[in-house]
């Protein structure tokens, strides 16, 4: 498929999705979210593909929804789009996905990086909500999953202030997973994607739904799901095999990557 505004590439069992609107910082443009889902959902239904990293270009991973293209809309305009509503394709994905983030992911750019599974930030990474500066508030999730990520101190401080904060200020609030120096973010994060693309898919795909079902749920029921599904993998060859290697001293083989 040819697109306009993103790169794919296939490395071994990894798909790499660049981000590729550098003069406008990869701002988020309706037409950039509808590639960027039809890309990666290519590779959810692709058995060749075991894991997806999605990273910036230039001094931007994405400097948030395109502003230019939203200034003008009124409310009708949005409610009917339903604006953003595309953007819950992307987080319904069932294939890990990786963000590689170097310099600016502000706004929308940051909220596309939350919705990924991992988070790699190179130590150049400025995250941020500023839309309140817009006058208006995040709008692809980030009052939500900022929240849930670094607790309702730090959301509050970046939702209602704008402040950007630093890579090394991200990690430590849990916001992401490893900090790594920015010229290696995109080796860092394949290298990270080609591990879980080394498991069993639907063994990757279970333990992320289970992950994903402890913002959704209580705890005892999120327990249950998890040990259901646990009890569902025993089912699988993929098992099988993990658990022969492991006594045969040796490398799994498995079927399903
Ligand atoms: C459209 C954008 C853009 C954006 C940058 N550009 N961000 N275009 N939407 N979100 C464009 C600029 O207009 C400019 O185009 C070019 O990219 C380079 O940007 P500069 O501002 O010249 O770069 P610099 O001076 O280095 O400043 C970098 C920056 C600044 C600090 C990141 O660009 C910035 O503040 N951007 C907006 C960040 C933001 O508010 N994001 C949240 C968006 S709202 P030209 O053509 O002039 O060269 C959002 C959520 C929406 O994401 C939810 C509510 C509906």
């Amino acid at each position: 498929t040819e697109y306009a505004n993103i790169l794919v590439e296939q490395r071994g069992r990894v798909g790499l999705v660049t981000l590729n609107r550098p003069q406008a910082l990869n701002a988020l443009n309706k037409a950039t979210m509808e590639e960027l889902v039809d890309a990666v959902s290519a590779m959810d239904a692709d058995p060749g593909t075991g894991a997806v990293v999605v990273t910036g270009s230039g001094k931007a991973f994405a400097a948030g929804a395109d502003i230019k293209e939203m200034a003008g809309q009124g409310y009708m305009d949005m409610y009917a789009a339903d604006w953003f509503r595309g953007w819950e394709d992307f987080t319904r994905l069932r294939i890990p996905t990786v963000a590689a983030v170097s310099g600016f992911a502000l706004g929308g750019g940051c909220e596309l990086a939350m919705m990924c599974d991992l988070l790699i930030a190179g130590d150049n990474a400025k995250f941020g909500q500023p839309e309140i500066n817009l006058g208006v508030l995040p709008g692809m999730g980030g009052s939500q999953r900022l929240t849930r990520a670094v607790g309702k101190a730090k959301a509050m401080d970046m939702i209602l202030t704008g402040r950007f904060i630093g890579a090394e200020e991200a990690e430590r609030a849990g916001l992401v997973s490893r900090v790594v120096p920015a010229e290696n973010v995109v080796e860092e994060a394949l290298k990270a994607a080609e591990v879980i693309a080394g498991k069993s898919k639907p063994v990757a795909m279970a333990a992320k739904e289970a992950v994903n079902a402890a913002f959704e749920t209580g705890l005892a029921q999120g327990v249950l799901f998890e040990r259901r599904l646990f009890h569902s993998l025993f089912s699988t060859e993929d098992q099988k095999e993990g658990m022969a290697a492991f006594t045969e001293k040796r490398e799994p083989e498995f079927r399903h990557r």
